[in-house]
């Protein structure tokens, strides 16, 4: 059985105050451990360090949003995996549909920087997905198979327990528009079947996420779906009320 695992990716909202106060609202009033779920939050690179602190004490585990695939170097602006191993991150997210449009991130480069985490033992949340457009042409089976190849390319089945892929439909990224539980499991057992011919039956164990406008109202139904293990939610993890909704939800699924 595979455990559910929610991340919230924070974007770039998040000051140092706000992050303190939302991981105190998640860790320590509320920090229960909800069985058959791993919850991880990922804030901005600004917040890390406050947030490990934060978070010592709690279950809860840290990641970043991206880091660049060299150890150091004359990078201006950029984030080596060895910083984010220094402060405790356990995931980041990689490949993200806002970094590959907005900041022309290639699936090249996704796959040089998904080696580079794994080099450093983070686990990368790899992102994958169509757009409407993509979608509406019938494409979308071969825009997630060509992402998975590319992006991993890099890598080799012994990586496979260490790799997390997040089915991120585009246009249901803050948008409001969820994929519906049925169209979003057909993605996902999709990606497994891809995750198969590379990773042969260890693609079972592998965790493949959900994200796009999940919302405590429609977590439940998307995380009960077979091959749904969970979400990477955005917009609404930055409330906790609405985060910790969807952690329990995937806890209740995770039961069925
Ligand atoms: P929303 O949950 O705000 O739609 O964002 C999804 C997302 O991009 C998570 O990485």
């Amino acid at each position: 059985m595979r455990n559910k695992l929610i991340v919230g990716n924070w974007k770039m909202y998040g000051t140092v105050k706000e992050t303190r106060k939302l991981i105190f609202q998640l860790a320590v009033q509320w920090g229960k451990r909800c069985d058959g779920v791993e919850v991880g939050v990922c804030p901005p690179f600004t917040s890390l360090f406050v947030a490990r602190d934060e978070l010592k004490e709690s279950h809860l585990r840290l990641g970043a949003q991206n880091c660049h695939h060299e150890p150091k170097g004359a990078f201006t602006g950029e984030i080596s995996p060895e910083m984010l191993s220094e402060l405790g991150c356990y995931y980041v997210i990689l490949g993200h549909s806002e970094r590959r449009t907005l900041f022309g991130e290639s699936d090249e480069v996704v796959s040089q920087k998904v080696r580079a985490a794994l080099d450093w033992k983070i686990e990368p949340i790899v992102c994958v997905g169509e757009t409407a457009a993509q979608r509406e042409s019938d494409e979308t089976e071969a825009v997630l198979a060509r992402q998975l190849e590319a992006s991993l390319a890099s890598t080799m089945p012994e990586d496979a327990p260490h790799i997390n892929i997040a089915y991120e439909p585009v246009w249901a990224i803050g948008t409001g528009k969820t994929a519906t539980p049925l169209m979003a499991q057909s993605a996902h057992s999709f990606i497994r079947g891809q995750l198969r011919k590379k990773f042969g039956n260890l693609a079972d164990g592998m965790t493949i996420q959900y994200g796009g406008s999940v919302k405590p109202q429609n977590a439940f139904e998307l995380f009960s779906q077979p091959d749904i293990d969970g979400g990477l939610i955005g917009g609404a993890s930055l409330d906790a009320e609405a985060f910790i909704d969807i952690i329990e939800a995937a806890s209740s699924a995770s039961q069925r």
